[in-house]
Formats: structure tokens, sequence, C-alpha cells
């Protein structure tokens, strides 16, 4: 919190919004199978809307007896598709002249659940904080992309955050499915980029960035 924010960002915050952690895929199998086995000092969620994969893979740290953060990355302005009033996923954002309440109600969620002291929120676009972490040298042992689901934006955050991960580290991206063939595609071409395998565990893609040779 401090090498990021120099303050806690926290302080003085009061829970304004009743708890809504509305989310897709937030407790995906693997989560909890890679933060067990590799126990991961720093985790980064790359999009975490109102919080439900943050405040998971938070409490996995704690479950699991992982002394971690989670930086939680995001514009909290919501994605093409949560602004576009005819797609499926409009209506999900409370607003307030215009801007939506994503922070306010990711903040009220973290306090509600009690995991303050185990997220750091980055109200960042993904590659700028993808920038200022590398600038820090703050690395992660797992990294979840699940930002914008455009094709050139999930390959750019792909490639941004593999510098950040720790050798040996997991990178899991969300919506490796039909229904967001950019995300495919971005993630085939970036797997076959760095040369190592996709594992695809609906609707995860796994990739792991090869361990320090012996
Ligand atoms: C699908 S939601 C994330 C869902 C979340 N992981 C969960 O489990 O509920 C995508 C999020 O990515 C954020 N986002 C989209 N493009 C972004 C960008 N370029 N930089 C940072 N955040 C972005 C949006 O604001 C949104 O909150």
């Amino acid at each position: 919190m401090h090498r990021i924010h120099g303050t806690d960002v926290y302080t003085g915050f009061l829970p304004t919004l009743a708890e809504d952690r509305q989310g897709w895929n937030s407790q995906h199998t693997s989560f909890q199978e890679i933060i067990s086995g590799s126990r991961p000092s720093v985790v980064i969620d790359v999009g975490a809307w109102k919080g439900a994969s943050t405040i998971y893979l938070a409490d996995l740290l704690k479950r699991n007896a992982v002394p971690g953060t989670v930086i939680a990355v995001d514009t909290f302005l919501g994605s093409v598709e949560h602004w576009d009033r005819g797609s499926g996923f409009a209506g999900l954002m409370q607003h307030r002249f215009g801007r939506p309440l994503l922070y306010e109600q990711f903040l009220s969620n973290v306090v509600r659940g009690g995991a303050q002291d185990r997220i750091v929120p980055l109200a960042l676009t993904s590659a700028v904080a993808a920038v200022l972490l590398h600038r820090l040298g703050i690395q992660a042992g797992l990294i979840h992309i699940d930002a914008s689901h455009l094709y050139e934006d999930v390959l750019r955050d792909a490639r941004a955050y593999w510098e950040i991960l720790t050798p040996g580290g997991f990178m899991v991206g969300d919506d490796y499915n039909q229904d967001w063939p950019e995300v495919i595609k971005a993630a085939d071409q970036f797997a076959a980029e760095k040369a190592v395998p996709l594992m695809a565990s609906t609707p995860k893609w796994i990739v792991r960035k090869p361990p320090p040779a012996a």
C-alpha cells in the first residue's frame, strides 16, 4: 500500500454503498490451486469491477495463511460492453452525474468484507498501472487478466503483465470461450509468442512463465 500510494487509501473511508459483489467467474478453482500451491506474496487482479474476484483472491491468501497482497487494477469506469446500452451487460453500474460509482462500490465491498488489509486498489488504466508497477519493481506470482476483452487490449495486457510476472508464476485470463472470440485469439497468439503451453480451464486461460533454469 505505501509503496504504491504513500498512504493508506482506506483512511477515513466509510462504506456508503450496500454490498454488491456481482461479477463473472470470480471464484475459479484455478485460483485456489495456484495460491495453495505456489503461495504468491503478490497477486494482481487486472479488471476488478466491484471486487468479487479481488476479494476472493484476498480471502484465499488468508485461508491459505499466505501473508500476501492483491493489487486491484481498474479504471473503475467499466468496459465498452457495460456502457453499450444495447448490450446484455448494460445496467450493472450505478452512476452519479454520468460517472460510474465502481470505485466507491469496490471500496465499500472490500471494507464490508474486512479485506482492506490485503487489498490495494489502483485506479489506473491497465497499461499505465503496468508501467508504474514495473517502475516500482513490483512483481507478482499470480496475475489475473480480466479487463477489456478487445483483442488488442487483451494482447497488450498479457504482454505488459508478463514483464512483471515472477519466473514460475501464473497468468490466468478470463472468458476463454466462444462468447469472446477476441479473447481466444489474443490468448492463443500470446501463448504462441511466448512459446508456452496454454491450459484452457473453462472459462479461464492459464499460462505459466518458465521458472529459472536450475
Ligand atoms: C469483466 S470486468 C472484471 C470482473 C471482475 N474480475 C469480477 O470478477 O467480477 C472488467 C473490468 O475491467 C475494467 N477495464 C476495462 N478496460 C480497462 C483498462 N484498459 N484498464 C483498466 N481497467 C479496465 C472495467 O472497468 C471493468 O471493471
